[in-house]
């Protein structure tokens, strides 16, 4: 087992509290009886086609029928082939068209508190000025368009205006660097590059403008850059020809333009996340089947109702923020918040402020996020009436027990389900889930797959092993929402998610399966850190270590952290470089500049070598030992030199 945090496995070994759902939830929820969970789930399984056929033709709007269901030859799918549909007109047109359209769509509260509604006609309306202005700029279907932007409405409303077109949007959080941005941009080829001029952050202005000037020197091509003015900066620099402000381009079109109709497999969004090798692969997902999968998986997870107003806190830089902050619940027609800031502005009680203040009914966020509120004290939470909340869940890690019992009775007043979703950014949806109306949770535990979703626990060459002992989780069938394919890298694809186990989809997680059929993830299988919740790859990390002229080599492991599950602690070794405090403060900041924030590393300890085997492989178990505070253990007759170990515990 790899990075896992092992302190949270041993607790979920012995958990066994069980939490069923209270009657009045049951009652009205879409899964009411467990008879109907099972009937549905044997459907999906045994007559995958005939289910997805009935799903895909009640809750999608079609411009073209699709004459075949599924065309499956591992690792290669197709799904609703021949149909033409479009993910902006599902999310928009269609609720308008059915007298829906005075329905809030979003509720924004942007974080130095200025707030907007916007209906699904007004929405709509907003979607087709940008797509008109993507238009106008002379975007087409099938060109990249690069986003870098805070989390308001624009966001949004460009992601759909893409779908609208037919235009790809790859969305970059905006918290990573320079670096970043222009690999991602040159990586995809994006023709387009749409940012604001600064964000919000715990009451400070970011300048993101500024990074993305830094980002275009590198990018090769970018043609034209969008800029929404957010935070009113003077002096933005705009250089002619190629910037333009969303204010003369959007704001100035009709709002008229129909959805086109596109081919189902018509690419949706790159999103690019970290592998166990050093570059980010650009995860793709197309149209059809990954909308119906968002839109299918949040009214069942999330149990949708009429009144419901549903916040789910994730920054559509992620890949939550796409299926159910965007896709999922307006494709469902949700009501939803949608938050710019930081949780801790002005106070440690923002969140519990918004839940009172919008009467929030279901909320999802991280478990980072939930330790970070035990910590910072109950008296926040204490100040505010949460009673409107129905429905919790937790997303991006697992939920240590601890901080799921803090969540269910601090927050959910020991009346809310909690649903502890486990999915991927390559799964485009949750597929792993307590259905809140019937299944009896376990604190830990992601519970059951969804239907549609046909869970395997594999050994190393591909065998079945006992569930009970865990093994590497993998997926035996095609699902709507799986991933088509990493953006211009076909074999990579293969080799990294179909090759270990030929014909099934590798998670990279471990999971073992308790004797009430119930799931539980075990960590990864791969070099892959979960840092609050963000993946990122060590060696994509320890690459911008080594580019620093200082260092030689570089070995980064995850050790357990009470806030962010996992902290990221670096080895290096130097030359020509004194091992001082200013150097590791540099080392920390040079990763920061070439990834972003989230990849800065919390130690960074110098070694006179690295810990290899003989055949010059970095003994990372031992690292993570080390890292952790642990007694080193396991095998270490395969060390090249045992005086490394020695030297690198001095280092403490
Ligand atoms: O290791 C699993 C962990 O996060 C990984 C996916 O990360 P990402 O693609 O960034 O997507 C995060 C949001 C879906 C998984 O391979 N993970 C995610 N959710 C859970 C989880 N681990 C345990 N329990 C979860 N609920």
């Amino acid at each position: 087992m790899a990075d896992s945090a092992s302190g949270q496995i041993d607790h979920v070994l012995t958990e066994d509290r069980l939490f069923p759902p209270p009657a009045e939830f049951t009652q009205k929820a879409v899964f009411s009886t467990e008879e109907q969970y099972l009937e549905t789930y044997a459907r999906a399984r045994d007559d995958r086609d005939e289910f997805w056929k009935a799903e895909a033709q009640e809750h999608l709007h079609w411009f073209e029928p699709f004459n075949e269901v599924c065309k499956w030859d591992a690792p290669n799918v197709e799904w609703f082939v021949g149909g033409k549909t479009n993910a902006s007109y599902n999310c928009l047109d269609r609720h308008v068209e059915a007298g829906r359209g005075d329905r809030t769509a979003i509720i924004f509260e942007g974080e130095p508190g200025d707030t907007r509604t916007l209906t699904y006609s007004e929405l709509l309306t907003e979607v087709c000025k940008c797509a008109e202005g993507l238009q106008s700029l002379g975007i087409t279907q099938g060109d990249v368009v690069s986003v870098y932007m805070p989390m308001t409405p624009e966001l949004a409303i460009l992601m759909l205006a893409c779908a609208r077109i037919g235009a790809i949007h790859s969305v970059i959080f905006a918290g990573f660097s320079a670096e970043s941005i222009a690999d991602r941009n040159n990586d995809a080829s994006a023709k387009l590059m749409v940012t604001a001029d600064g964000l919000y952050r715990r009451g400070k202005v970011l300048p993101l403008k500024e990074t993305v000037d830094q980002a275009l020197a590198k990018s090769t091509t970018i043609e034209k850059c969008l800029v929404l003015k957010r935070v009113g900066q003077d002096n933005v620099s705009m250089t002619e020809g190629r910037d333009v402000w969303w204010h003369d381009v959007v704001d100035t079109q009709d709002g008229k333009l129909p959805a086109v109709p596109l081919d189902s497999e018509t690419s949706l969004f790159i999103l690019y996340t970290s592998g166990s090798t050093g570059k980010p692969k650009g995860i793709l997902h197309t149209t059809a089947g990954y909308n119906l999968w968002a839109k299918r998986t949040f009214e069942w997870v999330f149990d949708h109702r009429e009144d419901d107003v549903y916040w789910c806190t994730a920054d559509c830089g992620w890949i939550t923020g796409h299926s159910y902050v965007v896709y999922g619940p307006l494709s469902a027609g949700a009501t939803c918040l949608m938050y710019e800031g930081a949780p801790n502005h002005p106070a440690e009680d923002r969140f519990w402020d918004l839940v009172e203040k919008y009467k929030v009914t279901i909320m999802y966020t991280a478990p980072t996020a939930v330790r970070a509120f035990i910590k910072w004290g109950d008296e926040h939470v204490d100040k505010h009436d949460l009673s409107s909340l129905r429905l919790l869940g937790s997303v991006g890690e697992g939920i240590n027990p601890e901080a799921w019992m803090w969540y269910h009775e601090k927050i959910g007043n020991s009346k809310c389900p909690i649903v502890d979703t486990w999915w991927q950014t390559e799964t485009g949806g949750i597929m792993m889930s307590p259905l809140p109306g019937i299944t009896a949770t376990k604190p830990g535990s992601c519970c059951k797959p969804l239907p549609g979703v046909i869970p395997e626990i594999l050994d190393e060459t591909g065998r079945p092993v006992d569930p009970s002992s865990g093994g590497m989780l993998c997926i035996g069938q095609p699902w709507p929402g799986m991933l088509r394919g990493i953006y211009g890298d076909q074999e990579r694809y293969v080799q990294q998610y179909w090759s270990t186990v030929p014909g099934k989809y590798l998670t990279g997680d471990n999971a073992r399966q308790d004797s009430d059929g119930y799931y539980w993830i075990m960590g990864r299988i791969d070099d892959v850190i979960n840092v609050s919740g963000h993946r990122l790859s060590t060696i994509e990390v320890e690459s911008a270590l080594v580019s620093h002229e200082a260092v030689c080599e570089a070995a980064v492991v995850g050790r357990p952290h009470d806030l962010k599950g996992q902290a990221i602690s670096a080895f290096v070794t130097i030359r020509d470089r004194e091992p001082d405090e200013e150097l590791r403060q540099e080392l920390r900041m040079h990763v920061r500049k070439q990834i972003g924030a989230l990849a800065q590393p919390d130690d960074v300890r110098f070694a006179a070598t690295l810990p290899k085997t003989r055949s010059g492989k970095i003994m990372r178990r031992l690292l993570r030992d080390i890292a952790a505070g642990k007694e080193v253990a396991g095998d270490t007759s395969t060390l090249e030199d045992f005086t490394v170990l020695a030297k690198l515990k001095e280092e403490d």
